[in-house]
């Protein structure tokens, strides 16, 4: 009896031990926010105005980079605003990694290829832009995991296909953009 409640005890610390471990290891912090964002400065091969160059270096801290704004409760990377830059680039998963990201506005630039699935993962996502892009592919149906989403704005891109089902799912949306016009105004909250 007291064999096998030693033994449940000692199956019961190393179950936790387990468990502390992979907590330390999805532990994230502004590191990986930095990283996140060093990768998206890594995707962008055109940048003629030179702000990532010059502002976006490890030895400066993360949140006084140009356009990136963090929260003052966690000082995790809250708003990115890189929006009219003209930036040439891709946009890679890493960037699903800022999971503090309430504000994404990569509007007016000149990001191309498809969207990473990754975005999905940036569930306190409450806006959302990336019109006057040449972005590709199918509408992404993954869009109905950000379930905060207020504004999701996708106007003047080269997407293809239908609205996706998905997009009944997210029940907080106010604006959805998914026009193209060549003479089109982004719209800005
Ligand atoms: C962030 O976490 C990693 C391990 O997950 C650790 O090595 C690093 O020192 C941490 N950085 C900060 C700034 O807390
Ligand atoms: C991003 O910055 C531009 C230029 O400063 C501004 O017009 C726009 O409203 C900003 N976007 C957000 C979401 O605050
Ligand atoms: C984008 O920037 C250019 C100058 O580089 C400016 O003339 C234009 O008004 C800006 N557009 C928006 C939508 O902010
Ligand atoms: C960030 O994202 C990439 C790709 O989505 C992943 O491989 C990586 O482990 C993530 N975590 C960190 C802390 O960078
Ligand atoms: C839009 O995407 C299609 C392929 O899906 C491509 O053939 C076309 O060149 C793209 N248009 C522009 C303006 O990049
Ligand atoms: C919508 O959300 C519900 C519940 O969260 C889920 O079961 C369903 O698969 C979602 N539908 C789509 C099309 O994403």
């Amino acid at each position: 009896m007291e064999k096998s409640f030693t033994s449940f005890l000692l199956i019961v610390l190393l179950l936790l031990h387990y468990a502390m471990v992979g907590l330390a290891m999805t532990q994230s912090n502004i590191t990986t926010d930095q990283l996140a964002l060093l990768s998206l400065k890594s995707q962008i091969i055109l940048e003629p105005s030179h702000f990532l160059d010059e502002s976006w270096s490890p030895t400066i801290s993360v949140c006084r980079w140009v356009g990136v704004t963090c929260g003052s409760r966690h000082q995790r990377v809250k708003f990115l605003n890189l929006s009219n830059m003209s930036l040439t680039g891709r946009i890679p998963g890493e960037l699903g990694n800022l999971s503090f990201l309430v504000s994404l506005d990569l509007g007016s630039n000149n990001f191309h290829g498809h969207l990473p699935q990754e975005i999905a993962h940036l569930h306190r996502l409450k806006f959302l832009d990336l019109s006057v892009n040449n972005f590709r592919g199918k509408v992404p149906s993954w869009f109905g995991f950000l379930h905060h989403l207020q504004v999701l704005n996708l106007g003047n891109n080269n997407f293809t296909g239908s609205i996706p089902f998905s997009f009944f799912n997210m029940s907080t949306l106010e604006i959805l953009n998914l026009n193209f016009k060549s003479d089109w105004k982004p719209y800005k909250p």
